[in-house]
């Protein structure tokens, strides 16, 4: 596989990742309950925006690349319970920030350096939404 398609399969993997995050959270959002709840709900969606936003702009990046981009979200687990939910949440942020670090170097490789960049800052929103994540468990 070249190097430019292993970057189109990256990032179709991340595509799905956003797109499973997008209804995660809105899913979430409605299972959000109690006075913790209300700042869930309000965090998640504003969180669902920025998910919208990435999943956006990697269908145009892999478009632009020559590739077909995937309209499947990724499979996500449902624990009960809001600890549980958010703890599934960091993880699954986590995951997310190395998965773009790992994307933009290879596109670095390729010389795409718009690219990269923006990818990086993917990891930072995504840096940011761990952040309220672990901030949020921490009071639970
Ligand atoms: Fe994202
Ligand atoms: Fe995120």
């Amino acid at each position: 596989m070249s190097k430019q398609d292993e970057l189109i399969k990256g990032l179709n993997e991340d595509l799905a990742a956003e797109l499973g995050t997008v209804i995660r959270y809105t899913y979430q959002a409605s299972k959000s309950f109690g006075v913790m709840g209300i700042e869930l709900r309000e965090m998640f969606e504003e969180e669902t925006a920025d998910e919208l936003g990435h999943a956006s702009f990697l269908m145009d990046a892999i478009v632009d690349l020559g590739g077909e981009p995937t309209t499947t979200p990724k499979e996500f687990d449902k624990p009960e319970g809001l600890k549980a939910m958010l703890e599934l949440d960091l993880k699954m942020e986590l995951e997310d920030i190395e998965n773009y670090k790992k994307h933009a170097e290879l596109a670095a490789e390729l010389g795409l350096v718009g690219l990269q960049m923006h990818l990086e800052e993917m990891a930072t929103d995504e840096s940011g939404h761990a952040q309220d994540l672990r901030r949020l468990l921490k009071g639970l």
